[in-house]
C-alpha cells in the first residue's frame, strides 16, 4: 500500500530553510526593553483577532496591523468586523489600531514604500500569524505564503536595528508518524528532519520555524508559539465553524453514530487561552534568543469522554465497527457537506498504509509543555479544563445559531 508522504523529489524543504543571501544581520541590537510598536499579521484571521484583542490588553504599544486589501471592503473595516465576529471589539481600543495595507506574499510585505520604511524605524516586535492553513494543498502550494513570506518578515525584521518575531506555529510542524509508538514533543527545538510529519502543511511551518532558527543566529530574538488545536472562545463559545475541529464535531454529533473500537483522543485549546497565553509567553523576557513554546491543552480528554457527552446532550452515540462508521461518514459527508469541505474530509479519511489519514488527528500525542507551565503560573490564568462546562459552551452557541441541531431531551 502506498506510504503517503509529505515529501517529494521536486523540492527540499532543507534548502527552502536556508534565508536569501540578501539578509543580513541587523545593523544594532533589539530595543528588547521597550514595545510600543507592534506589526502583526493575520488580524482578519480566527487567532488573529484574538492575539489583536490581547496584544491591546496586555501592552501599552501601538498594533499596526498589515492587512490584505480586498475589493469588497477597507481594510480598517475587516478589521473591525473580523473583532465584532469573535466578540472581541472595544471602541477603547480604536485609537491603539492602525491598519495598514500588504500582502506577505510580496517584496517589502507588499507595504508602500513610505508605510514600509516607517515601520522598519519604529517597530519593536512584529507578531507572524498569516499563513494558509490548509491540510490537503501539496507543500508547493503553500511555500509562497507559509516560507517566503516568512522570509520576507525576517528580512523586515533585519533591517536597521533588529526586531523580535514571535511566529505562530503549529504542532503540525513537530508531530510525526512513528506507527504504534507515541512520540515525546520536546520545545526547545526544531527536529533535524522533518521526514515523517503527517501534513505537508506541517512541513511548511517546519521549513518556517528552521528559517527563524537560522534568523535567530544572525540575532533576531524569535519566539515560536506552536499552537495545538484551537477551539472557540471558552466565554462565550464563539468559534470557527470551518475548521476541522467544527467539522469532525458535527459528523459526531449529526451521524448518530461512534467508533469502535476508537481510543484516540481530543486536544484543544480554548482561542483566547491559547491568545492570552501567547502574547504572555512572549513578553516573558529571559535573555534567550530562540524559543519554542508548545502551546496545547495540558490535559486532553478521551475521545470517548467528547461521545459521552454528545450522548449526554440527547443526540443518539450508536456504537458501530470503525470501518462502517468511516463509510456512514463518507456517505454523510457527500449529502451533506460543502464540495470544499467534503474534499478536506475525504481526503483526511482516505486509507493509507498505517490507518486511516484523520486518525492521526486524535492520536495521544505527548507534548513537553514546561514552558507553558512555567507562563501559566506567572500570568496566573488557567486554562479552562476540557469538561462538561466547556462543552455546554460549544454546544449551547452551535444550537444558537444553527450550526447543531437540539438534542432531544433524555427521557
Ligand atoms: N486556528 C488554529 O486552530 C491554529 C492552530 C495552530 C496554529 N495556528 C496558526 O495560527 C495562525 C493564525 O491562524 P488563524 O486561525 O487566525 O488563521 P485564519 O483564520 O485562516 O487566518 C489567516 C490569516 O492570514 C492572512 N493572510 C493569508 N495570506 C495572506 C497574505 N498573503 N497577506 C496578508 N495576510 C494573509 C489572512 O488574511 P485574509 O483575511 O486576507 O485572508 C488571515 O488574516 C496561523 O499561522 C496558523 O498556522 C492556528
Amino acid at each position: 500500500m502506498r506510504r503517503a508522504g509529505v515529501f517529494s523529489m521536486w523540492f527540499d524543504p532543507v534548502k527552502d530553510a536556508r534565508l536569501p543571501g540578501d539578509i543580513e544581520p541587523p545593523r544594532s541590537a533589539t530595543r528588547s526593553e521597550r514595545t510600543e510598536n507592534i506589526l502583526l499579521t493575520g488580524s482578519t484571521g480566527f487567532l488573529g483577532a484574538f492575539l489583536l484583542d490581547e496584544l491591546l490588553d496586555q501592552t501599552d504599544a501601538t498594533v499596526h496591523c498589515l492587512v490584505r486589501p480586498s475589493s469588497s471592503q477597507p481594510s480598517a473595516q475587516r478589521v473591525r468586523d473580523n473583532l465584532s465576529a469573535y466578540g472581541r471589539w472595544r471602541p477603547d481600543h480604536d485609537s491603539r489600531i492602525r491598519v495598514v495595507d500588504g500582502d506577505i506574499e510580496k517584496p517589502r510585505l507588499g507595504l508602500a514604500p513610505d508605510v514600509h520604511d516607517e515601520l522598519a524605524e519604529r517597530v519593536d516586535l512584529v507578531v507572524h500569524s498569516a499563513a494558509a492553513i490548509n491540510h490537503v494543498l501539496p507543500y508547493p502550494l503553500l511555500k509562497k505564503t507559509n516560507v517566503t513570506a516568512t522570509h520576507e518578515v525576517i528580512r523586515f525584521a533585519c533591517q536597521r536595528r533588529a526586531m523580535r518575531i514571535h511566529f505562530m506555529s503549529s504542532t503540525a510542524a513537530c508531530v510525526g508518524r512513528a506507527r504504534d509508538r507515541v512520540l515525546l514533543y520536546p520545545e526547545e527545538r526544531v527536529h533535524a528532519s522533518p521526514a515523517t510529519l503527517v501534513s505537508a502543511y506541517g512541513l511548511s511551518k517546519w521549513v518556517a520555524e528552521r528559517s527563524l532558527q537560522n534568523a535567530a543566529r544572525l540575532g533576531v530574538p524569535v519566539t515560536i508559539i506552536r499552537g495545538g488545536d484551537m477551539a472557540g472562545d471558552s466565554r462565550s463559545g464563539i468559534g470557527k465553524t470551518t475548521d476541522l475541529f467544527h467539522l469532525f464535531l458535527r459528523l459526531f454529533v449529526e451521524l448518530g453514530e461512534r467508533p469502535e473500537p476508537f481510543s484516540g483522543q481530543v486536544n484543544i485549546v480554548p482561542v483566547d487561552f491559547a491568545a492570552r497565553m501567547a502574547v504572555f509567553v512572549g513578553g516573558m523576557t529571559d535573555g534567550e534568543t530562540f524559543k519554542v513554546v508548545n502551546l496545547v491543552h495540558r490535559q486532553p480528554m478521551p475521545v470517548d469522554g467528547l461521545f459521552e457527552f454528545i450522548r449526554s446532550r440527547g443526540y443518539p452515540s450508536e456504537p458501530v465497527p470503525l470501518g462502517a462508521w468511516v463509510d456512514h461518514c463518507q456517505a454523510f459527508i457527500r449529502k451533506h457537506y460543502s464540495k470544499k469541505q467534503a474534499f478536506v474530509l475525504k481526503y483526511l479519511f482516505r486509507e493509507e498504509s498505517d490507518g486511516r489519514l484523520f486518525q492521526w488527528y486524535f492520536r495521544p500525542y505527548r507534548f513537553v509543555t514546561d514552558r507553558l507551565s512555567e507562563a501559566i503560573a506567572a500570568s496566573g490564568t488557567a486554562c479552562p479544563p476540557l469538561d462538561e462546562t466547556l462543552w455546554s459552551t460549544y454546544f449551547d452557541r452551535l444550537v444558537d445559531i444553527g450550526y447543531l441541531r437540539p438534542g432531544v431531551e433524555p427521557v
